[in-house]
């Protein structure tokens, strides 16, 4: 298939900034093929919301192979054995990576044990961790190396995680670095040995986890209610050890770095905007709808991948099946035919619906959750803090599926707790 244009999607200037490359693909090519890798790239809004819906056609296959059949990855970057370790890999049942029927039963069991119910029960307890993890902030600064990133986002939600779970909190250190190790599978990092090891190590770790539950069950942390079995959950074969491993590498993977982006992009989106930061700091019933529109503007996952199931047709071109698809949910949340003026961020707009949270039957199951972490994240920083910068060079995440950053120094006033807003 012939371009009418020709990009670069993993140059580093594009992946610094690709809403411009965005815009050109959903105006002259919206469905872009990358000829080295094989891939098909989708950017408009209804283009990419139909794939996400029509499992039938767009399979999640793809989500499974990304490590080898990904964007920028044909061209042999890992340095260890990837043939076997991909193969492994594959075989890894999850639902992220699955297609009905096994993807419905895997979810129906996971949503009925993390349900909004028990998600919202821990809303003092992430707001506790927060004023924690800011008074570490504060401290931080004192000593002159503030980092937002390692310091504030990545720790908030990687704590909640690790506490839903249950994992002993003399195991945490490790936790973050195999699950540091494991994230670099969808940072386009190529797939080194350290990445492998942080992935089986994380798997051996809730293999072991998983272990001394069925040893001693009856404890209300997420594993232990994983294992334990309700008479109403049908195919009851399929939800074997195995897949609860996976499924709780999955929560630990998709949760964690994702939502530490929400909190840095939405850092970093009010430092860009600091009249519509003055107005969040006296009216705090915005920040939701903050929190939704950096999820459109300055989404923390930026594409998904799906594979063709037959030849389908989209925007009038033909793409053959058993092609590996890009779906660009950043480019999507850019569309002007949905969003007017769509590359500016605006607090107060009034959203419908965006793709920054997935949509069909993939749909985010931590939406709810990280839409809490997003929410009092950001509350804590806007009350305990004001005039925050950047203090030197930030270093952004790699790759072009996940929008973030790892380092993020800042500096910032503190507002003392007699002259905080009570909003
Ligand atoms: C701002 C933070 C987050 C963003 C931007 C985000 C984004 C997404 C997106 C776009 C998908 C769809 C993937 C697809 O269609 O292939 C997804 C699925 C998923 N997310 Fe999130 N997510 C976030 C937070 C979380 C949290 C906190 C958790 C759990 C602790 C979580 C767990 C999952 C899981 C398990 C799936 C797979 C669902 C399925 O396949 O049915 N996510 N997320």
């Amino acid at each position: 298939m012939k371009n009418p244009i020709d990009v670069n999607l993993t140059s580093p200037e594009v992946l610094k900034d690709p809403f411009p490359t965005y815009d050109l693909l959903r105006e002259k090519a919206p469905v872009y093929h990358v000829a080295d890798d094989d891939i098909y790239v989708l950017t408009r809004f209804d283009d990419v919301r139909s794939a996400l819906r029509t499992h039938e056609d767009f399979s999640s296959v793809a989500m499974g192979r990304i490590h080898s059949h990904g964007l920028g990855r044909s061209d042999g970057k890992s340095d260890v054995s990837m043939d076997e370790f991909a193969a492994q890999l594959e075989t890894t049942r999850n639902m992220a990576t699955s297609d009905p029927p096994d993807h419905t039963v895997m979810r129906r069991f996971l949503a009925k044990r993390f349900t909004p119910k028990r998600i919202e029960a821990w809303t003092s307890k992430v707001q506790g961790f927060a004023d924690d993890l800011l008074d570490d902030l504060i401290e931080a600064q004192k000593g002159g190396s503030a980092d937002l990133a390692h310091d504030y986002a990545y720790s908030l939600p990687l704590i909640i995680i690790a506490e839903m779970l249950g994992v002993p909190y003399e195991r945490r250190q490790e936790f973050r670095r195999w699950s540091d190790q494991a994230v670099g599978i969808f940072s386009g990092a190529p797939l080194t040995q350290e990445v492998q090891m942080g992935c089986l190590q994380l798997a051996a770790f809730f293999a072991e986890q998983v272990a001394m539950r069925r040893a001693n069950p009856g404890g209300d942390d997420l594993i232990s209610l994983l294992i334990e079995k309700n008479p109403d959950d049908d195919p009851e074969a399929m939800m074997d050890d195995g897949v609860i491993v996976q499924t709780c590498t999955l929560l630990l993977i998709a949760g964690h770095e994702t939502t530490a982006n929400l909190l840095c992009n939405a850092t970093l989106s009010l430092m860009e905007h600091p009249e519509q930061r003055a107005e969040l700091e006296n009216d705090f019933s915005l920040i939701p709808n903050m929190v939704e529109e950096v999820l459109r503007w300055n989404s923390p996952i930026q594409a998904v991948y799906r594979a063709t199931t037959r030849d389908v047709e989209v925007a009038g071109v033909t793409i053959p099946k058993d092609k590996t698809v890009l779906c660009c949910v950043g480019a999507a949340n850019r569309d002007e035919n949905i969003f007017p003026n769509a590359n500016q961020f605006d607090i107060h707009r009034d959203i419908e619906e965006h793709l920054g949270l997935g949509s069909g039957n993939h749909f985010c199951i931590g939406a709810h959750l990280s839409r809490i972490e997003g929410r009092i994240g950001m509350e804590t920083l806007l009350r305990r803090t004001r005039n925050m910068q950047l203090s030197g060079e930030p270093t952004r995440a790699l790759g072009n599926i996940l929008r973030g950053w790892t380092h993020l120094p800042v500096k910032f006033d503190i507002v003392e707790p007699s002259e905080s807003t009570d909003s």
